[in-house]
């Protein structure tokens, strides 16, 4: 089992559609897949057209209550597991600032459930733009973050900035620092914007050798296949797209 987060501190960039659309890859490679919503907003749940507000355990009970077993928040969703985000997560954040060990809840859950979640080959966790101690227990209980920007926007700063905080945060808890990719998402190539972005990327000192070949371009096709609640390697298998993300998933299976 492998573990990766897909983040960075700007909104927006395409984690959630990187998430979901990976999974999806993966899972047309005959992976066996967990994804993991930890941003309050729920849109990766709602990707998946999963609903908490119908009675759904979500990765709150994970966080909130030690007796939680994974069998009882996860749904199936076309083949695909599911631990569900509520917006109620928002409360646990404030009530994990005085709990002890409060980074790592997530890595234990995986520990405490080691046979159960080595079933599966990829457990890949969306988490929101903030470097929260939600965010945390999602990086610490990775063996990979994958930082994910939008080509162009200020997106840069971002990244870097998550790179600067990461890297104080792994050596104050003597982790290894687990940032292993840089994924360039909504690139348009007629613009100077993304062109530019992309050449300064390819430049640039801290993040060249963590750079994906793939670059995953606007793609009109990704959007609506969210609402569609399927993944874009079912909902429009030719489109660019899905044919990047085919890439950019045998590349990430080789770096992690
Ligand atoms: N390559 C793309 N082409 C077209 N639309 C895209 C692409 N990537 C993302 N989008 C769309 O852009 C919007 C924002 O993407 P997404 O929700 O994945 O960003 P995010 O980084 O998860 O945002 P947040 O920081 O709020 O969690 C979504 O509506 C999504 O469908
Ligand atoms: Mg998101």
């Amino acid at each position: 089992m492998k573990a990766i987060s897909f983040g960075t501190l700007k909104g927006g960039t395409g984690k959630t559609t990187t998430t979901f659309s990976t999974a999806g890859t993966l899972k047309s490679m005959g992976k066996n897949v967990l994804c993991i919503d930890i941003d309050p907003q729920a849109n990766l749940t709602s990707n998946f057209g999963a609903n908490s507000d119908e009675g759904l355990k979500t990765i709150l009970d994970v966080f909130e209550d030690d007796e939680t077993s994974p069998e009882k928040v996860i749904v199936s969703c076309n083949g695909i597991d599911l631990i569900p985000s509520t917006i109620k997560l928002t409360g646990t954040e404030m009530q994990l600032v005085n709990y002890p060990g409060r980074e790592y809840i997530l890595k234990n859950f995986f520990e405490d459930y080691k046979d159960f979640f080595n079933r599966y080959d990829y457990i890949l966790i969306d988490t929101n733009p903030s470097m929260s101690i939600l965010n945390q227990n999602a990086f610490i209980a990775s063996d990979a973050i994958i930082l994910v920007n939008e080509a162009g926007a200020n997106s840069l700063g971002g990244s870097l900035i998550f790179m600067d905080l990461w890297e104080g945060i792994t050596k104050r808890l003597r982790i290894q620092n687990n940032i292993k990719g840089f994924l360039i998402n909504r690139f348009i190539k007629r613009t100077k914007m993304s062109n530019d972005f992309v050449e300064c990327c390819r430049n640039h000192d801290r993040i060249k050798d963590l750079l994906f070949n793939t670059i995953v371009p606007v793609n009109v096709k990704l959007a609506e296949a969210e609402t569609e609640n399927v993944p874009i390697n079912e909902y429009a298998p030719t489109a660019t797209g899905a044919l990047s993300f085919k890439e950019f998933t045998k590349e990430l299976i080789e770096r992690v």
